[in-house]
């Protein structure tokens, strides 16, 4: 008997790589995972022709045609639901979601960020890094609480600030790893492994990384 797979849901707004990297690692079975819808606010988000293609289930619900927050995430609540989604991934999906939302899958939504957070919240992330002059940055997959991209951390990854970067490609460094810890995370989801104890979230049997990171090296 094939084991049960984590049903998916996943919430975008733009190109959609991260979704891709998901579809992929899912259809390649390195993660014990499968798309059940995929949700985008915006009718021009590449993240519906990539659902399309790869024939998983996906729909717009538009957050113009709703007057109020709450009503549009109550509509994707509904949907998310429909389609007996049991985590709910934001890739690259631009709203704030609400207290109803959050309600209804609790500890079950979770965000990738393009930054070290605590450090640079928010968005143009990449650029504020490089302006400040940080020497790493790298990207964070947390659970979504009430704030901005304020939830305990499951997984990051870190990458040198170079000297003649530029945002452009310092996000694309940074995307590269977005797609590999993103997909992890997923895994351990799948594998039952996330444990949440207050802020710091655990996860069952992994190793220690005891390695520092220098920049410029020693
Ligand atoms: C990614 O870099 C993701 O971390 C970021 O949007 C991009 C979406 O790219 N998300 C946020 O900034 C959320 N605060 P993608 O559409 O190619 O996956």
């Amino acid at each position: 008997m094939t084991p049960k797979k984590l049903r998916l849901g996943v919430l975008a707004s733009g190109g959609g790589t991260n979704l891709q990297s998901i579809i992929d690692n899912c259809q390649q079975q390195t993660i014990d995972a499968e798309i059940a819808v995929v949700i985008c606010n915006n009718p021009d988000a590449g993240a519906l022709a990539r659902a399309e293609k790869a024939g998983r289930p996906h729909l717009c619900i538009n957050h113009r045609d709703f007057k109020q927050r709450e009503d549009f995430d109550r509509a994707v609540v509904a949907a998310l639901q429909e389609a007996g989604v049991e985590l709910v991934v934001l890739a690259g999906f631009m709203r704030i979601i609400s207290a109803a939302f959050l309600e209804a899958f609790p500890q079950r939504i979770i965000n990738i960020h393009p930054s070290l957070l605590p450090a640079f919240p928010g968005l143009h992330v990449q650029k504020k890094a490089l302006e400040y002059g940080a020497r790493f940055s790298g990207c964070t997959v947390h659970f979504v609480d009430g704030g901005v991209d304020t939830g305990p951390i499951i997984i990051q990854a870190v990458v040198p600030v170079l000297d003649g970067d530029t945002e452009e490609s310092l996000s694309a460094r940074i995307l590269q790893q977005e797609h590999m810890i993103y997909s992890h995370a997923i895994q351990l989801f799948a594998e039952g492994r996330v444990q949440m104890n207050g802020r710091r979230v655990q996860i069952k049997g992994a190793q220690d990384n005891q390695s520092a990171l220098i920049n410029p090296p020693l």
